[in-house]
């Protein structure tokens, strides 16, 4: 089975409740937020200037099997999820009934994610998520060397990712690409590593 790596930006719209199902499979923030969080947050990611990202396709069957999202400021992205006060706050009222620990979260996450300086002509690894069935076959790590070489074109110097220390899956993908871990930190009820990689 052979696949293509294609430009997230080029990625038909119709096509775009796919990625956000995929990312579902993330255990971060954004899946406990729902599926209209997650799509909105792609819809944009799509539009943003400055992230770029991929997608990996099967060319026989056309199937999305993962992607790929980097960019230089992570925090705007999350931002934009408030630009539509009223789509924000309908669906923020949801997650306070439905799911108040991943309320609570959000407010944890926004605040550390204030306080973490964002250096000139670096780059965040945001996500890269694989649908499971095709998971263990050197995708995910080839999905994020692709935002590297990526950044790399672009000019930037160096990606950052923070990783869950359980997610062994994606400890191993992100160290096999050359990333080391800088610091181990707790956010809320999450426990990462913070690793980087010289582009
Ligand atoms: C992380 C993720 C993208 C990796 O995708 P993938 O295509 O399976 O990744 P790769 O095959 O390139 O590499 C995974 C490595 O972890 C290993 N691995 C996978 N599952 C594992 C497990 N449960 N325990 C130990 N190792 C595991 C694989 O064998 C492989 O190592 P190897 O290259 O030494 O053989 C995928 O597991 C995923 O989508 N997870 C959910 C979303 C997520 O957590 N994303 C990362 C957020 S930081």
């Amino acid at each position: 089975m052979t696949h293509s790596l294609h430009s997230l930006k080029t990625i038909p719209a119709a096509r775009l409740p796919r990625i956000a199902e995929i990312h579902l499979g993330d255990a971060g923030l954004l899946s406990k937020l729902g599926y209209p969080f997650v799509l909105r947050y792609f819809e944009n990611a799509i539009q943003d200037e400055r992230a770029f990202g991929f997608y990996a396709q099967d060319d026989e069957t056309g199937e999305i099997m993962g992607f790929s999202l980097a960019s230089p400021e992570p925090s705007a992205l999350t931002a934009k999820l408030a630009e539509d006060k009223a789509w924000f706050i309908r669906n923020i009222f949801k997650v306070i009934f439905t799911r108040p620990l991943a309320f609570l979260q959000v407010i944890i996450s926004s605040v550390t994610i204030r306080g973490q300086m964002y250096e000139p002509n670096t780059i965040e690894c945001v996500y890269f998520t694989v649908n499971p069935k095709f998971r263990g076959r050197g995708l995910g790590r080839s999905l994020q060397r692709a935002l590297m070489d990526e950044g790399r074109k672009r000019g930037y110097k160096k990606i950052y990712a923070s990783v869950e220390t359980w997610n062994i899956a994606s400890l191993k993908a992100t160290q096999a690409n050359g990333f080391r871990i800088i610091k181990t930190f707790r956010e809320g009820f999450y426990h990462r590593h913070r690793l980087e990689s010289e582009l």
